[in-house]
């Protein structure tokens, strides 16, 4: 039995659904277990593109079920579309979906103060998904649950209280419009019709899989860097995408987890405000936009690129306990002459010994680089290792001794068969 974690060790969009995919062909279940509909992870079979929000990419696989934990917060509307969208493209989703009873729900005064709370000083360059006040509802024990779908009663008076409670901020702070209580009630009893046949009590669910020896994939949405506790905070998101997450966000304990393995995009890239030192704003940043068609898989917007951040990868693999990488991305690097390596920073001439989160002092760091020489041929037909020419096989050889791990798969194009496993 195999109780695997797959986590984003950058700043998101690291290729996790490609890998994800390619992985739930060995597993029983895959288990998304935070975040939402923030996450875009896209999937390439043949000339199908798939693009999933909410739901466990491990869903393009027949045999594979698939769990949202109640560390995730779902958007209904967001999970219905998905459902009705993959169900077109010919996926069986009904008896494979099981979704935690405890899991928050994302309410339409929830994505209204995101974008509000963006329009204001303290902009983060959310999605505008509702993330962060769904996830503060959480917290401040207001919140309402998967689990509240199946008493009408219940789910009414919750309704009316936290709608009241936002109708005066909305009015008194933002000077904008009501919401309609009646009209959000009915929608959610709407939502409760579609989704009851989902609602499982998931801990209790994985836990008696895993006691029949089923294995598990649990996949992490966006990346350390974007962590709560543990990312560039304040521009993060407002869930624990770190491998820790995946116990609080599923009900699978700790001592469970028999590997973790990061998903390591080959240069760095990030959506959104917030420190980025390797970041290119140069014809090269541009170069890695075009070619890795860098562009958010939720948003559209343009992601911002930069030069590998080995610095980094040691810290991320330190707080997730990384084991093992699946490089993704490498064939986006034949282009260039020469590619750098960020292997630390320096403040004012002064090298730092450890990861800096605070945001002060990462707006201040100069990147050490180290350059290596580029390979100038395409990558996205090899199929092995040996295939590759020896000045990207040196590139993966500085990067993982730099960053302290060891590579075992390597991905050289989106689709399933673009992988060499090593
Ligand atoms: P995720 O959020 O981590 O699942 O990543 P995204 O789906 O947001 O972004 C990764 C993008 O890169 C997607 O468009 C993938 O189809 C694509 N992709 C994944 N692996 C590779 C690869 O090895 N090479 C290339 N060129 N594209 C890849
Ligand atoms: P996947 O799972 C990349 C970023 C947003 C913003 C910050 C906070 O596809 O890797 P939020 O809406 O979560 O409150 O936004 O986090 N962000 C992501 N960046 N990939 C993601 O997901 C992301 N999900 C959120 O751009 O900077
Ligand atoms: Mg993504």
């Amino acid at each position: 039995m195999s109780v695997t974690v797959i986590v984003g060790s950058q700043w998101g969009d690291e290729g996790k659904g490609k890998i994800v995919d390619i992985l739930s062909e060995r597993y029983d279940l895959v288990v998304r277990y935070q975040g939402g509909a923030n996450a875009g992870h896209t999937v390439e079979i043949g000339d199908k593109k798939f693009i999933l929000h909410l739901i466990p990419s491990g869903i393009l696989r027949e045999n594979v079920l698939c769990v949202i934990g109640n560390g995730v917060v779902i958007d209904p509307k967001a999970l219905l579309d998905e459902i009705s969208l993959l169900e077109g493209m010919g996926i069986n989703i009904k008896g494979r979906l099981f979704i935690s009873h405890n899991a928050h729900l994302i309410m339409p005064y929830h994505k209204l103060l995101d974008s509000l709370n963006e329009s204001g000083s303290s902009k983060i360059g959310t999605t505008g998904r509702g993330i962060g006040p769904c996830y503060i509802d959480k917290y401040a024990r207001k919140g309402i649950k998967i689990v509240d779908l199946l008493d009408k009663k219940v789910l009414e008076e919750k309704i009316k209280q936290n709608i009241a409670e936002n109708n005066n901020l909305l009015k008194k702070v933002y000077n904008e419009k009501e919401l309609d209580v009646n009209q959000i009630i009915k929608e959610y009893l709407e939502f409760d019709d579609a989704i009851d046949q989902y609602i499982t009590d998931v801990p209790l669910y994985l836990n008696s899989a895993m006691e029949e020896g089923k294995s598990i994939l649990l996949e992490g949405a966006q990346g350390a860097l974007l962590d709560v506790d543990f990312g560039t905070y304040p521009y993060v998101t407002s869930s624990s995408p770190t491998s820790g997450g995946a116990c609080t966000g599923s009900g699978i304990p700790p001592t469970k987890i028999s590997s973790v393995i990061g998903i390591v995009k080959a240069y760095t890239t990030r959506v959104g405000l917030g420190p980025f030192p390797t970041e290119l704003l140069d014809d090269d940043g541009e170069q890695l936009r075009k070619i890795g068609a860098e562009f958010g898989a939720t948003t559209g917007r343009p992601r911002r690129c930069g030069w590998f951040d080995a610095f980094l990868l040691n810290y991320s693999k330190m707080i997730n306990g990384i084991e093992r990488v699946a490089i993704t991305k490498l064939d986006v690097l034949s282009h260039f002459d020469n590619i750098k390596v960020c292997v630390g920073y320096e403040i004012n001439g002064k090298r730092l010994k450890s990861f800096p989160t605070n945001e002060n002092q990462m707006m201040q760091v100069t990147p050490i680089y180290e350059s290596l020489p580029g390979w100038k041929s395409e990558l996205s037909n090899l199929t092995s290792y040996d295939q590759l020419p020896s000045e990207a096989k040196d590139y993966l050889q500085f990067i993982s001794q730099q960053s302290g791990f060891e590579i075992s798969m390597i991905s050289v194009g989106p689709k399933r068969d673009q992988t060499i496993e090593l």
